[in-house]
């Protein structure tokens, strides 16, 4: 029985990659191995996303190398970086040796085949597949080899939005939707293994859209659904969303699941920017007053939500007065957390062209000013939970302390050990660097 190691990079969505990959090869007779001297075929699933994320795999896969020439084993690169590392070997940047083969996001089912085919020809130069078909993996349940109550679906592939600064839509293809049955069935399968906490993944999970019966059904038809199947489901939370997709109807409706304790009360809602200008530039389609009158609309329905965000610094032609409008969005929302990243070029990107850049020490010292104010704020909201009781979900034990997560998703530490799963209610009593600590008082 071949042995197989993955080691993956970047969302949660290669995440949830990972786990269809395992069934595929598990089904085909493979044993999934923790320890990668153990194994006969290395699987390195890669992000593209920023240039840092690449970087990192990249010298992954150069200090595998060296392992192939001891022992007799394959090194497979599967995702997102597939595609530009294709073109490289073509034109000739990359030198042949370092892997054996190439699988793009959505030629996961050619595993096997390709693998078998390898060991045969070992010798043979790599071989590469992008494939560019609607693939879902609706029919692949993934593979439950991981701990705790937290389980993943991905609802949707690709993203058609092309935002210019993101390779997205270039790796992993055009957006397309999985039928509700087999996310239902998805859902019920990862319940019956004892998830509990399950998350709905997608590159823009508010553009969900399945023709099912002759009918258009989006995201507010998929929760529905969701909930009428599973009424005692509760805590279901989904990952990204885009702005411009958030129309008023979907905040009431997302809202009173809130309520009903049914959805975390937390959404993240990336803003990239606080310029109108440079949201024009990144094709986004929304203003900085649309998305605060969305969140507006949100915090009134639902005080205590927590609206975290992505926020890029340095984009091309970024100005002094368009990073203080980032700032400014910053301090009038008041993130209770947010994702923050330098700007970073990617291929075939439209944001490529535009110019002037903007220097590396700049967009450096714009992003530690950004940081630096966003910790603050994060600190300051989490304080703001100092002695609330709160209902805590409990997700892993680990040194006598447990973790847990709470109605508004953010993680909190009682240090006792509980039982995961279990519900407890807590009183926050202090905020340890920026992690809420509770004290059991139910
Ligand atoms: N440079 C910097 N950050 C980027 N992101 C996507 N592309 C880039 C890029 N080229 C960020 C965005 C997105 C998050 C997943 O990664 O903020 O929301
Ligand atoms: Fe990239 Fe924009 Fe699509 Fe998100 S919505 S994956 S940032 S193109």
């Amino acid at each position: 029985m071949k042995k197989y190691f993955i080691k993956t990079y970047g969302c949660q969505m290669n995440q949830a990659d990972s786990l269809v990959v395992s069934r595929i090869l598990d089904e085909a007779g493979f044993k999934n191995v923790k320890n990668l001297k153990e194994a006969d075929v290395i699987l390195i699933l890669t992000c593209a996303v920023r240039e840092h994320a690449e970087r990192r795999a990249l010298g992954q896969i150069f200090s595998l190398s060296s392992l192939k020439k001891k022992k007799r084993c394959l090194i497979g690169i599967l995702g997102c970086m597939a595609r530009t590392l294709k073109e490289r070997l073509i034109d000739g940047c990359l030198k042949e040796g370092l892997f054996d083969f190439l699988l793009g996001p959505d030629a996961y089912r050619r595993l096997p085949e390709i693998i078998e085919n390898k060991f045969k020809n070992y010798e043979d130069r790599p071989i590469a597949i992008i494939e560019e078909e609607k693939e879902t993996y609706s029919d692949i349940l993934p593979q439950i080899n991981y701990e705790g109550i937290e389980g993943f679906v991905t609802i949707m592939r690709g993203c058609d939005n092309f935002c210019s600064y993101c390779i997205v839509p270039y790796v992993r293809g055009r957006e397309r939707s999985r039928p509700i049955s087999s996310i239902i069935k998805e859902i019920d399968f990862l319940l019956s293994k004892g998830k509990k906490l399950i998350t709905l993944l997608g590159q823009n999970v508010f553009g969900y859209k399945n023709i099912e019966n002759g009918r258009i059904l989006n995201f507010a038809d998929l929760l529905t659904n969701i909930f009428e199947k599973f009424s005692n489901l509760k805590y279901l939370h989904f990952l990204t969303s885009h702005p411009k997709d958030l129309s008023f109807e979907l905040i009431e409706k997302i809202s009173k699941l809130m309520k009903e304790g049914k959805l975390f009360k937390e959404l993240h809602l990336p803003l990239q920017s606080g310029s109108n200008r440079i949201l024009k530039l990144m094709n986004r389609k929304y203003t900085r007053e649309e998305y605060y009158e969305k969140v507006k609309y949100l915090k009134e329905l639902i005080p205590e939500i927590s609206i975290t965000t992505d926020l890029i610094v340095g984009f091309p032609t970024e100005t002094e007065e368009d990073y203080e409008a980032t700032l400014e969005m910053v301090r009038k929302i008041e993130f209770d957390f947010a994702y923050m990243f330098k700007y970073s070029e990617r291929p075939y990107t439209k944001a490529r062209e535009i110019f002037p850049k903007v220097e590396e020490e700049v967009k450096q010292e714009r992003l530690e000013k950004l940081i630096s104010l966003q910790n603050d704020i994060t600190k300051r909201k989490n304080e703001e939970m100092i002695n609330k009781s709160y209902p805590i979900i409990i997700i892993k034990v680990q040194n006598k302390e447990s973790l847990g997560r709470l109605p508004n998703n953010k993680l909190a530490v009682v240090k006792e050990e509980l039982e995961v799963g279990k519900e407890y209610i807590i009183k926050i009593i202090k905020i340890d660097g920026w992690t809420p600590i509770g004290e059991i008082i139910k």
